[in-house]
């Protein structure tokens, strides 16, 4: 899911900066909702903000929110981060003395999300002490400002005061949420889920996979910038947001559409588990009890293509591979074999069985590469994702 940043904006005339840093923040991944004071209003409309941000924009304390009478505090729990950019020397004097007389101040008293401040004011008004005194008790109490820098202002003066370039707000956001970009540009193809492989009309061979590593693994990388190609087995799971998502039934199917994707891949993860075998025959009515049919009591399989170790056989130098190996017993030795005999960069042995494994939201495992393993602790499947990736980018 995205991270909400709660931008809030105040009366000064950089709030139309204030439009850039919106779009900076989309940019990096994050959702962001813009609470406006009145004085905000004079400078910008709220309409610019709500096309940008196709959210409600908030600005009165009692103005009607949809479905919720206590606006700020539905707001201040929404927020993962509380931005006000430009923030005027009125807002931030509040804000420290503990005055919430509006909806944005009520809000940022309200919430216990990190705060982020970008000062923006004259010259004048940015030295004056008790301005100064403020910055002060804001940075004790663990407020990041982001400083005002210097130069020309629009009131004429020159001097400190002018708000901070929108790109270095927007990176102080991200330090501040801890949101990597670090797989911007990459390209990854992920399998996840279960295939069905059909009997007849209305039977089939499969599994009990939940896709949640597979829709971990595609969130994560989406999250971290990359373009990301998501190939799932039927699962009950909604399409993580920018991830294209290919959804198929059968091993084949899995199998032709990553074939489209790979060989234009950085990294392709394959963590679906795929049927082995798949009936050689389908019948394509519904079998019935009781018919002397063959086909009843004896299904002939025959062996699914191996998507991962085709793609490992076929990838050139500078893509990584990476496959799952879910296992009783042996973990790291069954890995490492698989391994070699799937021709991967990586494999993520896990144990299942009780309740490990399929289905469930944790997930521990063993990175095994040809350098050696890293044993991680049960961890949720978005945290392994991420190490996973760690790891790759290593
Ligand atoms: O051989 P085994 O099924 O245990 O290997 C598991 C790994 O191989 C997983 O990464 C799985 O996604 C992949 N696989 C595949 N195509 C298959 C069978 C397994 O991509 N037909």
């Amino acid at each position: 899911m995205k991270k909400t940043v709660l931008l809030g904006v105040t009366g000064c005339v950089a709030a139309y900066k204030a439009c850039e840093v919106v779009r900076g923040l989309q940019k990096a991944g994050l959702r962001v909702k813009v609470v406006m004071t009145k004085n905000a209003t004079e400078f910008i409309n709220p309409g610019q903000f709500r096309a940008l941000t196709r959210e409600p924009v908030a600005v009165g304390t009692f103005d009607d929110a949809p479905g919720d009478p206590i606006h700020h505090i539905s707001l201040s729990k929404e927020a993962d981060v509380v931005l006000i950019a430009p923030c005027t020397a009125n807002v931030l004097g509040k804000i420290a003395n503990g005055i919430a007389d509006d909806l944005l101040t009520t809000t940022a008293m309200a919430t216990t999300a990190p705060i982020v401040l970008a000062p923006a004011m004259n010259v004048n008004m940015y030295e004056n002490e008790a301005t100064q005194h403020n910055l002060m008790i804001l940075a004790e109490r663990g407020v990041r400002i982001v400083d005002a820098d210097s130069g020309y202002l629009a009131c004429g003066d020159v001097g400190k005061g002018r708000l901070a370039e929108p790109a270095d707000i927007v990176k102080t956001v991200l330090d501040v949420l801890e949101v990597k970009r670090d797989m911007r540009g990459k390209r990854v193809v992920v399998t996840a889920g279960p295939t069905v492989e059909p009997i007849d009309a209305v039977r089939y061979i499969s599994n009990p996979s939940s896709g949640k590593m597979g829709f971990a693994l595609a969130e994560a990388a989406a999250d971290r910038g990359a373009d990301v190609v998501l190939v799932t087995g039927p699962v009950g799971l909604d399409d993580p947001e920018d991830v294209e998502v290919v959804r198929v039934k059968t091993a084949q199917e899995m199998f032709n559409a990553v074939d489209g994707v790979f060989a234009d891949s950085d990294i392709a993860v394959f963590s679906a588990a795929v049927s082995d075998f798949r009936p050689e025959q389908v019948v394509d009515r519904k079998l019935k009890k009781g018919s002397d049919d063959d086909a009843l009591t004896t299904i002939k399989l025959v062996e699914n293509p191996d998507i991962l170790a085709t793609m490992g056989e076929k990838k050139h130098a500078d893509q990584y591979v990476i496959g799952f190996a879910a296992e009783t017993e042996n973990v790291v030795e069954n890995a490492r074999k698989k391994l070699e005999t799937k021709h991967a960069d990586m494999i993520v042995g896990n144990p299942v069985g009780e309740s490990k494994g399929f289905g469930a939201d944790d997930n521990e495992a063993v990175l095994v590469t040809k350098d050696g393993e890293s044993h991680l602790e049960s961890m949720s499947k978005r945290a392994l994702a991420d190490r996973i990736f760690d790891a790759v980018l290593s």
